[in-house]
């Protein structure tokens, strides 16, 4: 009801139309895990129980940079969803991922306002050219298809830059989608409300106590953009909250915020599915593992 009334009367607020799906934001996140399987059978879309479980995708772009084996991604085209779909890996290990966090900040493509994280956003970098491209192409051939964003933990803060570049380069008149799961935060406040002026209906879902999302820190300028979808319970409990972050104010703080715990099962399981599970090949993939 309060999301609903954000909606309906909020002002400073872009016109938000879609409803979170959560159907829907399960097979982003089977296109989160289908990122992790990188070798060329993901042409064929061949990726193991992810790629069963979304069947129809003709098309599919590997994006990947050779100097950085941490960005990994693919830009695709599923015929029987008439979706366009532009994921990213997230990190391979992701305590190792944690551990070696940094808060530096650079401004955005030479912006006097806009600051984003500078690792974040130089591995997007590396791989602009190719989604761009990549995307581009896909839009030509499928102008009325929907376009779908989406990636977990790393691979959420590379969708967002990806997100916003594809916006910016390219202005697709196609309906937007951008789903991100355990995202931490890309960027400052302006930053922030340059992603919610381009999409009004970002969901960032957020599972319990995840500790990604609450990295880097606010003290250190950064702040979280979109809709937060927050799932309030442990393990594969469906239940969960919204909160309606503002253009123009700083990050709402009462969802995930309100709670702050090292917990690494929670960045696992997203929307009901186990992430400990490796969704390609079928073996377990833990937190600390891989
Ligand atoms: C939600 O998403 C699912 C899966 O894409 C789709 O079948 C369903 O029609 C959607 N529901 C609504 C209300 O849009």
């Amino acid at each position: 009801m309060k999301l609903l009334s954000y909606i309906l009367f909020g002002s400073s607020l872009a016109l938000a139309k879609q409803t979170y799906n959560e159907t829907f934001s399960q097979t982003a996140v089977y296109y989160s895990e289908a990122a992790f399987c990188e070798g060329e059978d993901l042409e064929d879309w061949k990726c193991g129980d992810a790629c069963k479980k979304e069947p129809g995708v003709t098309k599919l772009f590997r994006i990947k940079d050779a100097s950085n084996e941490g960005v990994f991604g693919f830009v695709a085209y599923n015929e029987v969803q008439d979706l366009i779909i532009v994921s990213f890996r997230g990190s391979q290990n992701t305590a190792n991922w944690i551990s070696n966090f940094d808060y530096f900040q650079e401004p955005y493509k030479g912006s006097e306002t806009m600051m984003v994280h500078t690792g974040f956003f130089s591995d997007y970098e590396l791989v602009s050219p190719q989604v761009i491209s990549a995307v581009s192409t896909l839009i030509q051939e499928h102008p009325t298809a929907r376009m779908l964003f989406t990636g977990h933990s790393l691979g959420a803060a590379l969708t967002t830059f990806a997100a916003v570049d594809v916006m910016e380069q390219l202005s697709p008149k196609n309906e937007m989608l951008f789903y991100s799961f355990g995202s931490p935060r890309t960027g400052n406040q302006a930053f922030s409300d340059h992603i919610m002026t381009l999409y009004p209906d970002y969901f960032r879902v957020v599972h319990y106590t995840d500790i990604v999302p609450h990295l880097p820190m606010t003290e250190f300028g950064f702040n979280h953009a979109g809709t937060e979808v927050w799932y309030t319970e442990p393990m594969f409990s469906l239940d969960h909250v919204f909160c309606q972050n503002v253009i123009g104010t700083p990050e709402n703080e009462n969802c995930a915020d309100t709670l702050w715990s090292y917990d690494p099962a929670a960045h696992m399981q997203y929307v009901g599915i186990n992430l400990n599970y490796n969704w390609c090949n079928g073996t377990p993939r833990g937190f600390l593992e891989e």
